[in-house]
Parts: C-alpha cells; sequence; structure tokens
C-alpha cells in the first residue's frame, strides 16, 4: 500500500469510529466489527477512576488507545504538550488539565470526525487550555522548538512512514523536550504471515515496530535516552478467536507467537546544546 492509501484507509476506519461514539456506540480497535460491546484486551481498563473522572464520559468511550500516556508522562504546569493522533481527545484533555492554566495542550488529528468529537468532548470538558488541529503527524503544523512534550497513544504505529514523523517530533520539541508516547511494539521475530495475522487481530495498530527498530529510528531522528518500557504483554489466548476464524491451528503457533506483542511507553529526549 502506497503512504496515501495508507492515509485513506486509516481515515476512513476513523471517521467511522468517531461517527460510532457520536450515536452513543462504543469505540474499540482488534475485533471491534464483529464483538459489539468489546472492552478489547488492548483498550480496556487504561484509565484509573480519579483520571475517568476528569473528562466527559463519550471521551472514554472513543478511547483508542494502548496505553496511558499522560499517567506516564511528567507533565509540569505551565507545559507545551502535543499529542499525535489525539482522536477522541482523551489524553489532550487529561493532559491541559495537568499543565494547568498556564500551559497548553494541543491535539493533532488528520481525520474530521475525531476533531469534530474531540472539539464537543472539550467543549463539554469546560477546558479551554487545549486546542485540536487538523493535520498530519509527517508534518506538524506547528513551529520548530515549540513544544515541552510529545505524547500518543497508539498512532505512530499506523504511519506508512515512521522516520519522518519521528524527524517532525524531533523539529517541534524544544531542546531537553520529551518523547513520550504510548505503542503496540513486537518483540523478537515473528513469521511474516503470522505477523500479518496478529496484526488483523490488533486491528487499530497495524505497522508496529520491531523493539529495536524502534529505538534505532529515534535515535537516527536525532534523540537521546532512547527506552521502551513495557506496559501490557499479548498473550496468544487474547487473540485465539481471531486467529482460529482465520483457519489459524492456535496451539500449534502459540510457542511462536505468544507474548511477542506488547504495549510499550517508548521515552527519548531532544538534546539540550550541552548535554
Ligand atoms: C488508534 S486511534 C488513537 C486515538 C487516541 N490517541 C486515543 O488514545 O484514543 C488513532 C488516531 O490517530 C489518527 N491518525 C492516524 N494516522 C494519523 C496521521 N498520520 N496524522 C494525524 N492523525 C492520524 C486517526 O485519525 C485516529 O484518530
Amino acid at each position: 500500500m502506497s503512504t496515501e492509501n495508507v492515509k485513506q484507509a486509516v481515515k476512513e476506519k476513523y471517521g467511522q469510529v468517531a461517527l460510532r461514539v457520536i450515536q452513543g456506540r462504543s469505540s474499540c480497535c482488534g475485533t471491534a466489527p464483529r464483538l459489539e460491546g468489546c472492552p478489547d484486551p488492548i483498550t480496556s481498563n487504561l484509565y484509573d477512576g480519579s483520571q475517568a473522572s476528569q473528562i466527559p464520559a463519550e471521551a472514554l468511550l472513543a478511547s483508542l488507545g494502548c496505553g496511558n500516556p499522560t499517567a506516564l508522562a511528567e507533565l509540569k504546569p505551565g507545559e507545551t504538550v502535543l499529542d499525535l493522533g489525539s482522536g477522541g481527545g482523551i489524553d489532550v484533555l487529561l493532559s491541559a488539565k495537568r499543565v494547568g492554566p498556564t500551559g497548553k495542550a494541543y491535539g493533532l488529528d488528520m481525520t474530521d470526525e475525531m476533531l469534530a468529537l474531540a472539539r464537543e468532548n472539550q467543549r463539554k470538558a469546560r477546558v479551554e487550555n487545549a486546542e485540536f488541529l487538523k493535520g498530519e503527524m509527517e508534518d506538524i503544523p506547528l513551529p520548530d522548538n515549540s513544544v515541552d512534550v510529545i505524547i500518543s497513544n497508539c498512532v505512530i504505529n499506523l504511519s506508512a512512514d515512521k522516520d519522518r514523523v519521528l524527524r517532525e517530533a524531533f523539529r517541534v520539541l524544544k531542546p531537553g523536550g520529551r518523547f513520550a508516547v504510548s505503542d503496540i511494539v513486537v518483540r523478537g521475530e515473528v513469521p511474516v504471515e503470522i505477523r500479518r495475522n496478529l496484526e488483523l487481530w490488533v486491528g487499530c495498530m497495524a505497522g508496529a515496530l520491531a523493539e529495536k527498530e524502534y529505538l534505532a529510528k529515534l535515535t537516527k531522528a536525532g534523540f537521546e535516552v532512547v527506552s521502551i518500557e513495557p506496559t501490557r504483554v499479548y498473550r496468544v489466548a487474547d487473540a485465539r478467536e481471531l486467529l482460529s476464524s482465520q483457519g489459524i491451528d492456535v496451539d500449534a503457533i502459540a510457542p511462536l507467537v505468544d507474548g511477542k506483542f506488547m504495549s510499550g511507553f517508548v521515552r527519548a529526549r531532544k538534546p539540550t546544546p550541552s548535554s
């Protein structure tokens, strides 16, 4: 698939997801079309009660992440945060509360329906220090050196040009700025055919990088202190239904795939002139 085709497919998929939420139905990645009323093992139970109580129910319903970047990133009052692929806006609204009235949280998304949903959630949450921008993370519509922290939740894996996303993230971060992103990551070797089927399962998250590849790309983009911390490791049992429905002998492949996909928290820093 060309980069443009990937973007078009992603836009259509998330446009439909946003409309489902606007109609009062749940979002969901993974096997969502067949499983009405998920939670699925990837997006479920990511936010605790104290976070959920700060945002409108619709923002939580629209959550399509695979982690909780605002819980793991250290956000300080007065900072500027940018969320790549902000979806229904959950992490932007939580960030805006953390950085307070002297700070600002931007959400960036390319899908009109998601932007509409996020802006409506912002209105309901009465959050004023947030702004949702239309655009692509491969071409971020913000100036150089303007952001303290980049967060993202299960979006970079969707890009067909991850090097470009990481270069753009590096460009907009201030020196010393932090990259603090939740993403799906592949650990070790997974046979190509099986990987394709697993990516089907993770639906929203196809295109995951291997751990080593991710770290190498961050370093190539100029980042330092790069690391990936596992936050949720997926077991073959989580994907059993989908793999069986594809005619795959799950027990036979279990040793090859069990625990090979994980949600990880990816950290990196833009160097300062003195570092
Ligand atoms: C898996 S959802 C995650 C949404 C949100 N981060 C969350 O945790 O609920 C992916 C979102 O990223 C957006 N997206 C995907 N690729 C993008 C790109 N290249 N540039 C900007 N937004 C993108 C989609 O429109 C969608 O809203």
